[in-house]
Order: structure tokens, then sequence, then C-alpha cells
């Protein structure tokens, strides 16, 4: 029997694999941000999109200096995910409050989040208005991975998939 979803019909795309957002500010003040709604979107130049309420920060950071990095977190970093994905860095400096460590990115100014398992460097390459989101497309400058999780695909690595609400699980090949 089917039932009708009443509330968050997008949930049956979730599981979605978690993300943390690094931006800066003109000032070269960093914001870390938890995502779920992130996906690649071209090969050729190569894409990634990622879904952002309007009033987030790090939406007006990307905005203003136009690059992000996607750092793919690892289990041993689920408190970091959960407290950036509940408090703006319009409140408060989520970088200093929560001792997270970061470091100089390859590519860009931004700085990307020290231990995490991989790490996609962007340019904004185009945004659009999708309803009360901007979908940012940025292009890849660089990606890099852990070596011991990735064989030109993941290996049953300790990365974080989202389920909705306060619920997280991993994946494992089958
Ligand atoms: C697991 C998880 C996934 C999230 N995914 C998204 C997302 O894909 N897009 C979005 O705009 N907000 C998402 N959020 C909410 C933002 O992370 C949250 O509102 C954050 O405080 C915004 O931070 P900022 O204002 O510093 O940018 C998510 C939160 C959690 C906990």
């Amino acid at each position: 029997m089917l039932k009708k979803l009443e509330k968050y019909p997008y949930r049956l795309l979730h599981p979605k694999l978690v993300a943390l957002i690094t931006s800066r500010d003109e000032k070269g003040n960093p914001n870390v941000c938890t995502v779920a709604w992130i996906m690649p979107v071209s090969i050729e130049p190569p894409l990634i999109t990622v879904a952002l309420q309007k009033k987030h920060k790090t939406t007006d950071n990307i905005i203003k200096t136009k690059e992000f990095i996607a750092n793919i977190p690892k289990e041993n970093q689920l408190e970091i995910v959960k407290k950036c994905g509940s408090k703006s860095g319009w409140e408060i400096d989520k970088i200093k409050e929560y001792s997270i460590k970061t470091e100089g990115a390859k590519r860009i100014e931004t700085p990307k989040i020290s231990g995490s398992a991989g790490y996609i460097e962007c340019e904004l390459y185009s945004y659009f208005e999708a309803g009360d989101h901007y979908l940012f497309n940025g292009k890849i400058l660089i990606a890099e991975v852990e070596d011991e999780y990735f064989e030109e695909m993941w290996i049953n690595p300790p990365i974080l998939y989202h389920f909705g609400k306060d619920v997280y699980g991993r994946v494992n090949r089958i």
C-alpha cells in the first residue's frame, strides 16, 4: 500500500551525501555550512551544483567572493556537521566557536577543513534562482581525496549520508 507524503516529499531522494561548504566573505573571514543538496552536473566543464537557501551567510559569501570548497566530512566529524548545520555564520564565528581546524587550500583563498575525506575546490561558474534557494554551479579547480578510501570510486568510506532530521548513516557496496 502506498501512503501519500504530506510533508518533506524531497526526503524520498535522501539519504544524500553530506558536505561541509567552506566559503569566505569579502574581508576574508571564513565560514562553514552543512549541505546535503549537492551533486555533479557537468563533466566538461567539470561542474557541481549546491542548493543553498537565500538567507544563508554562505550564500552571501559565494555571491561576493565567487568561490567555495565542498569538504567531504568523515564520521568522526559528525558533531561539526550538526553544529554547522544549525547555527548561521550571521550569528557566530563557527570556526572559532567550534574549534574547527582549517588549512590553506590549493587553488583558492577559502580554507579547507582539516581531516576531511575529500575536497573539491570550486570557483563560481553561474548561479540561478530556484524557489527559496539558489543553485550555485561551481567549476572544479582541483579535487583531492584520502587515497585509502578511493580507487576510481569510494571504497566503503567513512563518509556521512543524511536521511532527514537528525538521522545519518553510511553506505556500503553490494
Ligand atoms: C544534514 C544537513 C543538511 C543540510 N543541507 C542543506 C542544504 O543542502 N542547503 C541549505 O541551504 N541548507 C542546508 N542545511 C541547513 C544549513 O546548514 C544551516 O541553515 C546553516 O546554519 C546555514 O549556515 P550559514 O548561514 O552560516 O551559511 C543543512 C543542515 C543539515 C544539518
